[in-house]
């Protein structure tokens, strides 16, 4: 293949070979003598400028235009770049009218360009969270290969709701089935009714039971109604499960360490990057901190402050979106783990602790977003699994297989699930998850 933008200008070649660059036209600056474009193939930010000594070939070429340039990268004498290619001739690919193009190169509101999901990509914002994704997964992936995790897949058609919050889709094939006929598969397709996964923890539970440590990045559904900045109906969650975890502390330890190694290997299209190395503490630990604890400094501030919550904070009440954002934005001024919440607020697989009041779990609250991540100890006692099913009023029958997993080598285990938008969104500095995904989901809303 020949280079991308990017692979050109990181090993540039001599100023007197050819080179052909791919891609699509930025912007387009006519002066008397010379003429300049910006051309884009998306590999980097902002692109590469072209210069026209011949202005005659620069005439056809308008915004959004895709093009074949040939010419010579050479050392650019203009400021804002270390290179710029002097053109000779130019292939023409793709016209685009600058009349009708919705990407015209003024600001274009985020509503607006949420309504032309398919050319959106094209804005500088979007490739640079698109990179930004691509760079994140990437240090992700060798993060957790060092820590010597496997990755593997699990279904997106499931069985069961594994966070129990009904907030399922559930799934139907769009043709009507025939019970008339003989060889009609049964009304539900499955035999039983099925969903899109809400998370693929179960699942890396049971590959967990077999090689140790496992993670995956999968799609995860939610029929979530309320129209927040952190929630979509589809988005991406990067979960990892292992077996032989000693503690909450050491699950909070995997996730610290993967998250800072992202924010050190980042580089420009990461906007927020030097703040967060600064408000990331690099250099020490994160702060943990009990949700017990937690509710008592949300408490005093509530009775002391002028500055009242919307949702008055008290032990055994879940901790708001405004909760969570003062911890972190205010208190810590930076990430905490909360652990140890009431055992009412939590699912059925976290493990309970000795207390018999709260489970071993955390959720990473980070400034800006509030929750990133949520992990725990799973319940590996056959016996606690049985009643904790039984107090969500969940079947022992249906869960059969989980609780297998108890019943045969049981070991202690644990994970987390990282939303992947969320993370993005803190790193670029990007206030709405739907700008962090390419095409986004949510309720009343699914354009392409
Ligand atoms: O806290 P959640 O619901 O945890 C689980 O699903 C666990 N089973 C994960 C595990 O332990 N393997 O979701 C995990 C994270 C949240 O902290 C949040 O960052 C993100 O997923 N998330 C969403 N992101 C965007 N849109 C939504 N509707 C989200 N719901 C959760
Ligand atoms: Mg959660």
């Amino acid at each position: 293949l020949p280079p991308t933008i990017r692979q050109l200008l990181s090993s540039p070649t001599s100023p007197s070979s050819s080179v052909q660059v791919n891609g699509w036209i930025k912007s387009v600056r006519r002066q008397k003598k010379l003429s300049f474009a910006v051309i884009s193939d998306g590999s980097s930010a902002p692109g590469l400028q072209a210069v026209f000594v011949d202005p005659s070939l620069a005439k056809g070429l308008t915004n959004g235009a895709s093009v074949r340039l040939t010419g010579k990268l050479v050392e650019s004498p203009g400021a804002g770049q270390e290179h710029e290619l002097q053109v000779d001739a130019v292939d023409v690919l793709g016209a685009c009218d600058p009349e009708t193009y919705p990407i015209q190169k003024q600001a274009l509101s985020v509503d607006y360009l949420r309504d032309n999901a398919h050319l959106r990509a094209r804005t500088d914002a979007v490739t640079a969270m698109l990179r930004v994704r691509d760079q994140t997964l990437q240090t992700l992936h060798g993060y957790l290969k060092s820590q010597g995790f496997s990755y593997t897949h699990t279904p997106i058609l499931t069985s069961s709701d594994c966070e129990g919050a009904g907030e399922a889709f559930r799934i139907a094939p769009i043709t009507p089935v025939s019970l008339d006929s003989p060889s009609a598969p049964p009304e539900e397709f499955f035999s039983r009714p099925s969903y899109l996964t809400v998370s693929s923890q179960l699942h890396l539970e049971a590959l967990a039971a077999a090689i140790s440590r496992v993670y995956t990045l999968s799609p995860c559904f939610r029929a979530e109604r309320s129209q927040t900045n952190r929630h979509l109906a589809e988005f991406w969650m990067l979960e990892a499960e292992w077996a032989f975890t000693q503690s909450v502390d050491e699950v909070c330890q995997v996730v610290e360490g993967a998250i800072k190694e992202i924010i050190q290997r980042g580089d420009a299209d990461m906007a927020l990057r030097d703040t967060l190395l600064d408000i990331s503490h690099s250099d020490r630990p994160w702060t943990r901190m009990s949700y017990a604890v937690a509710v008592s400094e949300l408490e005093k501030y509530h009775e002391s402050s002028t500055k009242k919550f919307a949702f008055p904070p008290a032990w055994g009440k879940t901790l708001q979106s405004e909760h969570e954002r003062w911890l972190a934005d205010e208190l810590v001024r930076g990430p905490v783990f909360v652990t140890d919440y009431p055992v009412s607020l939590k699912p059925f697989y976290m493990r309970l602790n000795d207390d018999g009041k709260t489970v071993a779990c955390f959720d990473l609250l980070i400034p800006r977003v509030g929750e990133l991540v949520g992990g725990s100890l799973r319940e590996e006692r056959l016996g606690h699994l049985k009643q904790a099913l039984d107090a969500h009023g969940l079947s022992r029958e249906e869960y059969g297989w989980y609780l297998d997993l108890r019943k045969y080598g049981s070991a202690p285990h644990g994970g987390f699930g990282l939303g992947f938008e969320r993370l993005i969104g803190w790193l670029s500095g990007i206030e709405n998850v739907r700008e962090c995904i390419p095409m986004p989901r949510w309720a009343g809303r699914m354009l392409l």
